[in-house]
C-alpha cells in the first residue's frame, strides 16, 4: 500500500460490491445517503438513460466567470448546475492547483509580476508565488484579484455549495505520481467517501495510462477517457474507464450506441460525456445522439434547448 493510499478505507481499495456497504459504517464519510440521493432540484446525480443529458459546467460556469476560479464554481451553482468540471496540475513546490494550460500566461498577469520567467510553465512556480497573481482581471474587471485556486480550496467550494466534480487531470505526463497525490488529497477532504461510484466524483484525462493508473489505485472511482478511441478498442478502455468522452465534432448516433453497449469497470454500459457544447441548437444535437452528459461553459443555455 502506499503512502497515498494509507490511510484510506479498506473498501475503497477493492472492487467490494457496493449494496455491501453502509455509509453510516464507513469511517469519515462526508456524503450521507441522504445528500447522495438529493441531487440539486435542476440537475441529476446520474444520467439514467430517459431522463436527458447530465449537464456539467466547463471550467467551472466559464462563460460567466474566470475559469477554473472559484468564482466559475459558485457561478455554476448560481445556475443551479451541480456538476463542475476543472483541471489539475502540479506546482513546482508539489501543490495541486488548477489551471487549464500548462503555461499560467493567458490566464493570470503572470507576465506582469514575473516578467523574466517565461514561458512561465505552471511547474516551474511554487504555490507562493501563484497565489501572487490575478486569475480573474483578463475576464473582466469584476473578478478582478480571484486567485489560482488549490484543488484542496475547490474541493470545500464545491461542498460548500453542494457540488459534485468532474475532475481532469492535465498533462498528467508532466507530473509524475500526480495520481496518487490528487487521491490523496481528494480523500483527505472526504471525497472518496462516496455512497457509489460516479455519484459525486469523475476523474478523467486525455491520458489512457493516467486514467488506467486512477483507476487500479482507487477501483471505486468512476473514470473518463477524453477522445474517440475506434469502436474495436473501447472494449479495452472500459477495462480502467466508465465514460468515453468525444468532442461533439466527432460523435455520431451509431459512435455513442457503440460506446454505450459495452460495460465499464463497475459493470455500468459505459457513458458518453461530449464537450464543449455551448450552443442551444448543438445542444439538441447531441442530446439526440443519445449523449449522457453535455459539458458546457453556459449550462444555463444547455438547459434551456434541452427543456425545449
Ligand atoms: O471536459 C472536457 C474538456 O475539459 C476537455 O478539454 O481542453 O477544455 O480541458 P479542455
Ligand atoms: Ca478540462
Amino acid at each position: 500500500m502506499s503512502y497515498a493510499t494509507a490511510g484510506w478505507p479498506g473498501w475503497l481499495l477493492g472492487a467490494v460490491a457496493v449494496t455491501a456497504l453502509s455509509v453510516s459504517e464507513l469511517p469519515g464519510h462526508g456524503f450521507s445517503p441522504a445528500t447522495a440521493s438529493a441531487a440539486p432540484a435542476s440537475t441529476a446525480a446520474a444520467s439514467p438513460r430517459g431522463q436527458g443529458p447530465l449537464i456539467v459546467a466547463h471550467r467551472g460556469a466559464s462563460g460567466h466567470a474566470p475559469e477554473n476560479t472559484l468564482a466559475a464554481a459558485d457561478a455554476a451553482a448560481e445556475l443551479d448546475t451541480a456538476w463542475v468540471e476543472t483541471d489539475v496540475q502540479r506546482t513546482r513546490d508539489g501543490e495541486l492547483i488548477l489551471l487549464h494550460d500548462t503555461t499560467l500566461n493567458r490566464t493570470t498577469d503572470v507576465e506582469e509580476v514575473f516578467p523574466d520567467r517565461a514561458p512561465w510553465r505552471v511547474s516551474d512556480f511554487t504555490l507562493a508565488e501563484i497565489d501572487r497573481l490575478d486569475a480573474g482581471s483578463w475576464f473582466g474587471p469584476d473578478f478582478a484579484g480571484e486567485g489560482v485556486p488549490t484543488l484542496a480550496e475547490f474541493l470545500d467550494r464545491l461542498s460548500a455549495n453542494d457540488q459534485r466534480l468532474l475532475l481532469e487531470l492535465k498533462s498528467p505526463d508532466d507530473y509524475p505520481g500526480i495520481e496518487e497525490e490528487i487521491l490523496a488529497e481528494l480523500g483527505e477532504r472526504g471525497w472518496l467517501d462516496e455512497w457509489y461510484p460516479g455519484q459525486r466524483l469523475v476523474l478523467q484525462s486525455f491520458d489512457a495510462a493516467s486514467v488506467r493508473t486512477v483507476h487500479e489505485l482507487a477501483p471505486r472511482v468512476e473514470t473518463g477517457f477524453l477522445g474517440t478511441p475506434p469502436v474495436a478498442e473501447i472494449a479495452d478502455y472500459a477495462e480502467f474507464a466508465d465514460q468515453i468522452n468525444p468532442r461533439h465534432a466527432d460523435l455520431t448516433a451509431a459512435y455513442v450506441e457503440s460506446v454505450q453497449a459495452v460495460r465499464g469497470p463497475h459493470g455500468r454500459p459505459l457513458k458518453v460525456y461530449t464537450w464543449t457544447v455551448n450552443d442551444g441548437a448543438l445542444a439538441t444535437r447531441v442530446a439526440e445522439l443519445g449523449v449522457d452528459g453535455i459539458i458546457s461553459d453556459v449550462p444555463e443555455v444547455v438547459r434551456a434547448a434541452l427543456a425545449s
